[in-house]
Parts: C-alpha cells; structure tokens; sequence
C-alpha cells in the first residue's frame, strides 16, 4: 500500500445559513437568498477539491459534543433528518452518507496510542450534528466522497486553552499517522468560525442581507488580523496569537478543529488561499484552502516530534 497524502485542509465554517440559503433538496425550509459572498466562497473551495479527488474527507465538528474522549463516527452508512437546535426554523436536513470506517478506527487507534480517550461511535441511528453536515455539504454538496467524523471533546472548555489545543494537537498527530498508515488520499475539514460575537435576535426575513454585519468591530478586526497572517503564509505568527484571538474574539476555533487540522498537517508555513469572508448573524466566517499537494507537501513522513511543532 502506498503512504498516504493530506493533499489540502480547509477552514471550512457551519453556518446553516448558507445550507438553508442555497435551498437544496435535503433541506426543508425555502429561503429567497442570503450570504452570497461565503457561499460563492464555498464554489471555488468545492471546484478546488474536485479537482484533487480525495478518498476521503476528515471533518471535526464543534457541535458533536462527547464529554469523555474524542469520537469517530463508525458505521459505514448513516442516515436520516438532522435538526439545528438553535435554528430549526433554517435547517432541517435529510442525510445520507458514507462513513470510511476503516480509517476512521485507524485514527481512532493512533488517538489512543498517543494517549488520548478515543472511542467509535457504533449507533446506526446516530442522528449526525448540523456542523458536521454543513460542512460537508458546503464543500461536496454531492456527498460521493466516504467521511471520517470526529467529536468534539471540547477540552479546551473543560481545561484551559493551552492544554485543551495541546490535546487537538495528539488528535492531529494520531490523524496523520492514520492517513499515513492506511494510504489515503485525504482532505481535512476545520468546521470552525472566527470571531463568534452573535446577534441575539434574528431579522424577521433571517436572509435579508440589509441586517448582516459583524455584531462587534473588535471581532471583525481580529478576524481580518489572522485571516491577514494566513493568507500570506505566517502561520507561526497565527499560533502565536490564537490563544489571545480566542479569548479576545471569542473565536470558535478554540473548539479545536482549527488546530486538529493544521497539526495533521504539519504545521506548514504555506499561505492559505482567502475563497470568502462574511459574516452570519454577526459572526466572521473565512472559507481558507491550505493546498498542499500543489506546495509539493502532501506525502506524510513517520511522525516525530521535531517534525510537527507550530514553533
Ligand atoms: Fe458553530
């Protein structure tokens, strides 16, 4: 079997604003529009990735919360109707996809090896999170790709922000080792949003376009001061920062996917292409490709220590 390859990572946000706006068949509720920006982000992220045809796509979700240890969906077919608790109104999705199970063991596997608490999830009637879903659907609307999901075990939460990165930072590794280990070609998917500041109350038509903007100016500046350090490549500089980003903007990215991705990645100092920014009630959104197959950093080497420090 061959090594396997991380050909890209995508931060890759969940705003069922965008699922609901585009008007699929899987979604009940109509909308007339709304958030064209971040959605036309999402058309060059999915022509990007059906252009370097994974096996796979990883995707770590803030709202698949597991309070003991991080787990993997596990079955190799899901279905049925996922609900958003906080916007039932805009999102009410008919799922169905295809989970890559052997791999998700694998990481599952390697995540224990290096110490965390990992465990498959086995349910066939496991109803999967909103989060989880956007995602997926925003990139490959098409759902033809099998998925690896993972929890959130949110201990950044529970712990404070260092070590709680710290243990994204395993799931990463043992991530990468699976990858490696099974020879996939993978594309992995931050589900995460930027400054997380939010309306409290949503406009009466929620898409119409007149109401949306950032719900704190400290918010937007922050976003636009990291998303500023990603695109030109200085992602040292972004880890450095994220610890005071997360507590001063009150970014979602402390749920960890951020960094799951970019320490399964390697932490490489690779300028990341901007597809969109906008805002969804109030929040900052950034649909951001890492492509790594085009830098020529897409084989995986044994893991060690020294390879994958952000430092
Ligand atoms: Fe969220």
């Amino acid at each position: 079997m061959s090594n396997g390859e991380i050909v890209a990572g995508f931060l890759a946000p969940h705003p069922p604003h965008l699922v609901y706006a585009e008007n699929p068949p899987q979604n009940e509720p109509r909308a007339e529009g709304g958030w064209e920006q971040l959605r036309w982000a999402y058309e060059q992220a999915r022509a990007s990735l059906d252009a370097l045809k994974p096996d796979v796509l990883l995707v770590h979700s803030p709202h698949w919360i597991t309070q003991v240890g991080h787990h993997f969906l596990g079955v190799p077919h899901l279905s049925g109707k996922s609900v958003d608790p906080i916007f039932p109104n805009l999102f009410r999705y008919r799922f169905e996809l295809d989970i890559d199970v052997d791999l998700a063991q694998a990481c599952c596997d390697e995540g224990r090896k290096l110490g965390l608490v990992t465990k498959m999830m086995r349910n066939p009637n496991f109803r999967v999170d909103y989060g989880t879903i956007t995602t997926l659907h925003m990139v490959r609307p098409q759902w033809d790709i099998p998925v690896v999901g993972i929890s959130a075990n949110n201990t950044p939460y529970h712990l404070n922000t260092k070590e709680g990165q710290g243990e994204m930072d395993l799931l990463g590794r043992a991530t990468r080792e699976a990858i490696r280990k099974t020879g996939r070609r993978a594309v992995l998917l931050a589900s995460n949003t930027l400054s997380h500041w939010h309306f409290h109350e949503e406009p009466s038509l929620p898409e119409d376009m007149s109401k949306e903007h950032p719900e704190r100016y400290d918010g937007y500046k922050w976003d636009v001061r990291m998303i500023d350090l990603m695109r030109k490549g200085q992602m040292k500089e972004v880890f450095e920062l994220l610890p005071q980003f997360i507590d001063e903007a009150f970014a979602e990215v402390k749920s960890g996917a951020f960094t799951w991705m970019h320490a399964a990645m390697g932490y490489p100092q690779l300028a990341g292409k901007l597809h969109g920014y906008g805002t969804v009630i109030g929040t900052g959104n950034a649909v951001i490709e890492w492509n790594l197959e085009e830098a020529g950093l897409s084989s995986l080497e044994p893991v060690t220590q020294r390879s994958l420090s952000p430092a």
